[in-house]
């Protein structure tokens, strides 16, 4: 299709250069390989519902030259929606349940966005699809500032040290101020937030925005209503007058006095670490900044870099390919009834029909079918460079947070289950559909769509379930019921947080748990201790003090490792 490579040919008269990044991706002498992981910026955003990711989205894809008017990306929502039938549940409520990669190129750069559910009960599938990325986008409502849905992601980011870009959009409505999300975003997400734009006027007076490291004014034209790129004029701060009403100008010029005079400046290392978060302003709908965003983007956000593995760390460079499987999804078209893993090519270059091997069992495997993905359609790729994602078919063996490497096995690190808040009992309520019940749980349970607990008490023939959001549970009835024609009941436990813990070697005699909570086994054979509240999990610290309660599970094996809470 050639959308995933459409290249940038209308020349727009571009922003005002920015260089406070890394080098263009055409810049220097490097090996080829490296050449390629510099062009490239994968990243995912993260929003509340509503604060307009998906238009967002849509205007960058605007921008890249992908699609030439506005409005074909909610087009091809509903489009899926009819051609892939369990994406019915999505399109019944108006909500976005699975992830998607968009690739593009733009300006010499391959851009991966990796999208995420839209939802507030969203899933570990949005955990583990930051965990794929180099840098996150979050978008925020200039009105309703810090939503709840962003603090959670925003959190995941943190502990990940994933740098974040702010983009404070709506800024065409009235009633937001800059400064107050200047100080919310300090003070409910506790990172230093540096302005590099400002927004001229707000609400319908909404002009334009002003970028602080040219000094440079750009005030818009609302002609194109957001469908199209949208025209406008720059000039220097000093000549905003030429530009711009007079009370504006100068109300500019005093706001701009005011933001040089105070406040850090911006400092990329720091925001690399994730202590840092340049913000910019805009309205995506109206496309009121939206290309100076992008551009800063380009330059700001980090190219694939290191990542750790148990042989240290892994550079992009790295002679051989090595991956990581972080989502698996089977049954996106049902005419198929295929099932997709997710490989982020972490290091070297995938060729097609390569051999690799899946490091957690030695098996070599050659793989035939790869995708490269944009939204739900394909395209059969030939390589794929460190940053980029590709879509492998039907790979029966993987797991998620398999590595799949060329050469000596080595497993990478950090692809992790995150604690489930949610635990109920599944019945298949027809006897008579038992098998097609089973094969579909262990569908649902290989895509990580869900864990299976098992333990003592539990009736084999009606499992018991974790997930990090409720709504997987109707996920897991929906798509049990239209890709496996299996009724099910689903009673929801009364625990709502868990932990695992290292039994090694422990006796399990010693071991002191609350009334209420419940010692189990997930489907690799670690063992969660289910809690009912906070005080029974202090409780239970409190009387096991030589056992490790840990919050992430390393799927590199059975055992869990972690860090300790
Ligand atoms: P989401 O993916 O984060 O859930 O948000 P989405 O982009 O769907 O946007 C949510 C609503 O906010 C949409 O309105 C969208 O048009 C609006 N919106 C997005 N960006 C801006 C902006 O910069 N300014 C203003 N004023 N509105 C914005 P809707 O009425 O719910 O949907 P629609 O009828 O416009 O499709």
């Amino acid at each position: 299709m050639s959308t995933l490579t459409s290249p940038f040919t209308e020349e727009s008269p571009g922003p005002p250069a920015v260089t406070r990044g890394e080098p263009s991706p055409q810049a220097g002498k490097e090996s080829p390989l490296l050449r390629e992981a510099r062009k490239r910026r994968t990243f995912a955003i993260i929003s509340h519902p509503d604060a307009g990711k998906t238009t967002l989205t849509e205007k960058l894809l605007l921008y890249a030259g992908c699609v030439n008017e506005a409005g074909m990306v909610r087009g091809r929502k509903t489009q899926r929606a009819v051609t892939s039938d369990w994406m019915a549940m999505e399109r019944e409520r108006g909500i976005s349940v699975t992830s998607t990669v968009l690739g593009f190129a733009y300006q010499g750069y391959e851009i991966n966005l990796l999208d995420t559910p839209g939802h507030q009960d969203f899933s570990e599938d949005t955990y583990r699809t930051l965990t794929a990325a180099d840098s996150a986008v979050m978008v925020l409502d200039a009105v309703k500032g810090v939503e709840p849905q962003t603090i959670k992601l925003f959190k995941i980011c943190a502990a990940r040290k994933i740098p974040i870009l702010t983009f404070v959009n709506k800024m065409d409505r009235p009633g937001g101020d800059p400064l107050n999300s200047l100080s919310e975003i300090e003070e409910v997400l506790g990172i230093d937030a540096v302005p590099l734009n400002w927004p001229i006027g707000g609400g319908a007076e909404f002009q334009g925005i002003y970028d602080r490291s040219t000094r440079k004014a750009m005030r818009f034209s609302p002609e194109t209503h957001g469908r199209l790129k949208v025209p406008f004029e720059a000039a220097d701060l000093d000549e905003a007058d030429s530009i711009l009403p007079p009370e504006l100008s100068q109300r500019l010029k005093d706001e701009v006095d005011l933001l040089d005079g105070a406040g850090a400046p911006f400092d990329r290392a720091r925001f690399l670490r994730g202590e840092q978060t340049p913000v910019f302003f805009g309205s995506a709908l109206t496309n009121f900044g939206v290309e100076p965003f992008l551009n800063a983007f380009l330059d700001l956000a980090p190219s694939p870099g290191a990542r750790p593995s148990d042989r240290g760390m892994i550079p992009p460079e790295h002679p051989g390919f090595a991956g990581v499987v972080f989502k698996i999804q089977a049954n996106l078209d049902p005419k198929h009834r295929d099932r997709i893993a997710f490989v982020r090519v972490c290091a070297g270059k995938f060729r097609r029909e390569m051999e690799v091997t899946l490091a957690r069992t030695g098996e070599k495997i050659r793989i035939m079918r790869s995708h490269r993905l944009f939204a739900r359609d394909r395209e059969t790729t030939d390589e794929a460079y460190p940053g980029d994602v590709i879509g492998v078919v039907n790979p029966r063996q993987f797991r998620l947070g398999d590595t799949l490497c060329e050469g000596e096995a080595f497993q990478f690190e950090g692809q992790w289950d995150f604690p489930p808040e949610c635990f109920a009992r599944i019945r298949c309520a027809d006897t008579a559909r038992r098998k097609q019940f089973d094969k579909g749980l262990n569908q649902l349970i290989e895509e990580g769509v869900v864990h299976v607990l098992t333990g003592d008490g539990v009736n084999p023939r009606e499992p018991v379930l974790a997930a990090v959001g409720e709504l997987q549970f109707d996920v897991v009835r929906f798509r049990l019921e239209s890709e496996y024609d299996t009724r099910t009941t689903v009673e929801r436990l009364p625990h709502t947080l868990a932990r695992w813990v290292d039994l090694e070697g422990v006796d399990l005699s010693r071991v002191v748990l609350p009334s209420s909570s419940r010692l189990m086994r997930d489907q690799l054979g670690a063992a969660l201790v289910l809690f009912t509240s906070e005080w029974e999990m202090a409780y239970f610290r409190e009387k096991n003090p030589s056992l490790e309660l840990l919050d992430v599970r390393s799927h590199n094996a059975g055992r869990p490792t972690g860090k300790r809470e």
